[in-house]
């Protein structure tokens, strides 16, 4: 196995056709290459396309007018409402029914804490108040990603645990009034996994990698590494003869809400995913300082077990908080699953997430990672 061919395939990827979101004629280019390559090793690789429909930010705008002028930096909630709401802005706790003040909200803007109660409740008592938009801040330090369980009646968005200070100490100076405003809604398209089965058809263990990237950047190391090394690891696999049982799916979709993941694991009858024993996500694999695992307990106890045999030092690890990836699906449906990843990248999901910035040698230790899991698993 090599760090360099795995980092050839990530020139293709993340270089040669760049930034790959959901949908787009990227995504299906890389489909095709990663399709290609699968087969040629003597997988039998397709694409299986599905629908996907995905919430869509286009703009979001919050400026305090007055008592002086400050413009914060919202993010709408996951399912937010369009729309704009100019009003006084009142506090009211974390969103219980209790917390908002007696009398009508009718225009006003509430600011809620985050925590304790779901954002759909939240949000559903502040519409109950008469609220006309709601500004979620956080209750740690930094910004966030909320989502909603369905579509909201009123405008959401969420801000830092500091602008929400900001707009508390204002409050207790007196009156404030803000100006809100959401531009998104939901959109349609049609994304593929690329699902390559051995010669034998049968999957045991799955090996995945998402393929998309988001829309900001070339998605080098989120996720063109994972995939680099997915591939790797097939040829490596098929090579040695060891392929048997083994199936790899690279996941269109995944930045718009886990869907290629939730759409495989669907699509496998009783018998074929009681035939899984486990799942290995890639994703992030080639930027950052430390191998992590993450996931199902006795499957990472195990790959972390054995991984001094390849001389390297992996650390258990539970997700940061906030994010996502495709081994919760498998995990959600009974699947044991555990993600490889390094996860310390600052230019994550930003345009600067670039091959130059991808590191071959841990393309390299990736594809090790993932071959022993295998080994791990299949008890050899
Ligand atoms: N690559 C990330 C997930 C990840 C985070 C992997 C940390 C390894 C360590 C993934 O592409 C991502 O950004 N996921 C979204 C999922 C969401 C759209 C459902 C996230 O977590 O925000
Ligand atoms: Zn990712």
């Amino acid at each position: 196995m090599s760090g360099d061919r795995a980092y050839a395939h990530l020139i293709v990827l993340a270089q040669d056709i760049g930034s790959r979101s959901a949908g787009s004629d990227a995504e299906f280019a890389a489909a095709d290459y990663i399709a290609d390559q699968l087969t040629s090793y003597g997988y039998r690789a397709s694409l299986d396309a599905f629908q996907v429909e995905y919430f869509v930010e286009q703009a979001s705008r919050l400026e305090v007018l007055s008592p002086e002028a400050v413009t914060l930096e919202p993010r709408a909630l996951h399912l937010s409402a369009s729309g704009e709401a100019t009003g006084e802005l009142v506090a009211a706790g974390i969103g219980r029914p209790e917390d908002f003040p007696a009398g009508d909200l009718a225009g006003r803007v509430a600011l809620l804490e985050r925590g304790e109660l779901a954002f759909s409740d939240k949000m559903a008592n502040a519409a109950a108040a008469g609220a006309a938009a709601v500004i979620v801040y956080n209750n740690q330090e930094g910004s966030f990603r909320g989502d909603l369980s369905e579509e909201s009646a009123i405008p959401a968005v969420s801000i830092s645990q500091a602008e929400g200070q900001q707009l508390v100490a204002l409050l207790a100076q007196g009156p404030v009034t803000v100006r809100l405003s959401v531009e998104a809604g939901l959109e349609q398209t049609t994304s593929n996994n690329v699902v390559a089965r051995p010669p034998d058809g049968r999957c045991e263990e799955v090996v995945g990698a998402h393929y998309d990237s988001v829309d900001a950047g070339p998605g080098a190391n989120d996720n063109a590494s994972g995939v680099a090394v997915l591939l790797e690891t097939a040829r490596a696999l098929a090579l040695s003869g060891e392929q048997d049982g083994v199936c790899l799916v690279a996941f269109g979709a995944e930045e718009v809400g886990l869907v290629g993941s939730h759409r495989f694991v669907a699509t496998l009858s009783g018998d074929e995913r009681q035939a899984v024993r486990a799942m290995i996500n890639l994703d992030m694999v080639g930027v950052g300082d430390q191998w992590q695992l993450t996931g199902s307990q006795e499957l990472v106890a195990e790959v972390d077990a054995e991984a001094a045999t390849i001389g390297l030092d992996p650390v258990p690890a539970e997700m940061p908080p906030g994010l996502s990836a495709d081994e919760n699906n498998f995990i959600a449906a009974g699947i044991p699953a555990v993600l490889i990843h390094r996860f310390d990248d600052p230019r994550y999901h930003s345009s600067e997430d670039q091959v130059q910035f991808v590191e071959p040698r841990l393309l390299e230790q990736a594809t090790e990672l993932a071959l022993l899991a295998l080994r791990v698993l299949s008890g050899s």
